[in-house]
């Protein structure tokens, strides 16, 4: 008979996976918990540590729930499902905190929460392939087929449901790669990344399913197609007007997403303000109603496009937007801005944008960060500076992400 594989569980891993001890080495086990007593098989042994899969609970944490979706633990979306959302912004807290220590950051972080730990997400992109659609498994290729998401909001789900429906009666998985359904009020955008052209006369007949309150498009070949019904999102936000397609990028949850720009408004004054990595523009929209002048740089062909298209719906005379990369757009203008706002994508900076920050007489740096490691690199290179608050929002409940905001000033003093 083989030998069972047992450990117990003494830590968290980054991505939050329970951390045990195995053949001497640190082993991780996925929706394993702190406390736990666990059987495992070993998926990867590598030189210092271990992969393993949870077969397994024997002695569980009183901290352990049910989770509320049927694929949690075989989707690789969600990460604490399992326990309480307050003990999972703990352990998110206790995370960030270990690694802002190689700041010398010693101080306990303010941890917003999500108003909404489920049914808050805006958008989803799900996978098609070998008959299936669904989100990937955890660090796999794999699909697994859902029904319904549990992150998302509710006109995304039954969106969803008519689409599988649809897929499956005309047999299109072959022709489809990823779907894209993006949500707003109660409006939906549809995106259809193809391998071969949909007819437009069968994608009609799905919007006559779905309603007026839906708009369809198709991506064939890096091409945008509009196919039928609503072209754009349209909401109000700040006393912004703002209108969305289905091609840029915006933060998943609208009321994090909310408190988060407050925060940052905070922050600044009548001054000039340069917003790196600006996305869609509806931060820089809000920046404007309170500084001198705001130079958005965004490199998203899309994203730069619905910002200038904000910049005129809303007539915002003090707005620049630059459409770039911040490596080689930031270096040339740095001298004239008080406050530097950067909020990059989950790799950090390019070393050109730090030592352009670095060259530079700022008083405030503001960051924005889906990636605390990335974070706690690029503060590193920054060279001298003081951190004066660190945040954590949790745009992405229930999942291992999250977002931290830091504020940092210039100084000679190190954060000891
Ligand atoms: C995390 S998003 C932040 C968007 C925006 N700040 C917001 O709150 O919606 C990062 C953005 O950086 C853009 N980006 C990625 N690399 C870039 C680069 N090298 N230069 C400028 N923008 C970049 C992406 O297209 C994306 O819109």
């Amino acid at each position: 008979m083989e030998n069972k594989i047992i450990t117990t569980i003494v830590d968290y891993g980054y991505d939050g996976e329970g951390v045990g001890k195995l053949n001497g080495k640190v082993c991780f086990i996925p929706y394993a918990l702190k406390g736990e007593q666990v059987e495992l098989k070993i998926v990867d042994e590598k030189k210092e540590f271990i992969h393993g899969k949870l077969e397994k609970v024997i002695l569980p944490s009183d901290k352990r729930i049910k989770a509320k979706c049927p694929y949690f633990s075989i989707c690789g979306g969600c990460s604490y499902q399992n326990i309480d959302y307050s003990e999972e912004l703990k352990i998110k807290k206790e995370l960030a905190e270990r690694q802002l220590k190689k700041l010398n950051y010693y101080n306990e972080i303010n941890v917003i929460s999500s108003p909404r730990p489920y049914s808050y997400r805006n958008k989803i992109k799900l996978f098609v392939a070998d008959k299936r659609i669904g989100l990937k498994k955890r660090n796999s290729n794999e699909i697994c087929e859902i029904d319904n998401c549990e992150l998302v909001q509710k006109q995304i789900n039954n969106t969803l449901h008519e689409i599988k429906n649809f897929v499956r009666e005309n047999n299109l998985y072959q022709k489809i790669e990823n779907i894209i359904i993006r949500q707003e009020n109660d409006e939906c955008l549809i995106n259809f990344y193809v391998k071969n052209l949909l007819k437009d006369n069968i994608l009609k007949q799905l919007y006559k399913r779905l309603g007026i309150n839906n708009g369809l498009y198709q991506t064939y070949n890096q091409k945008k197609i509009y196919v039928c019904g609503l072209k754009f999102l349209e909401k109000e936000e700040f006393s912004l007007t703002c209108r969305f397609s289905p091609y840029s990028f915006h933060q998943v949850n609208n009321e994090v997403c909310n408190m988060l720009y407050r925060r940052i408004l905070e922050e600044v004054s009548d001054e000039n303000v340069i917003n790196c990595y600006s996305g869609n523009g509806v931060l820089s929209g809000v920046l404007c109603k309170k500084c001198k002048n705001v130079t958005a740089i965004e490199l998203g062909k899309s994203e730069h496009k619905e910002a200038e298209l904000l910049k005129q719906l809303n007539n915002l005379t003090n707005l620049t937007n630059i459409n770039g990369d911040c490596g080689e757009i930031l270096p040339k203008l740095v001298d004239n801005f008080e406050t530097i706002i950067i909020d990059p994508p989950r790799k950090g900076v390019d070393k050109k944008v730090i030592q352009a920050i670095r060259d530079t007489n700022f008083k405030k740096l503001i960051y924005v960060s889906c990636n605390v490691a990335t974070l706690v690199r690029d503060l590193q290179r920054l060279g001298e500076f003081k951190i004066e608050s660190i945040e954590l929002y949790d745009m992405f409940a229930r999942t291992g992400e999250y977002e931290m905001l830091a504020i940092i000033s210039k100084s000679k003093k190190n954060n000891k």
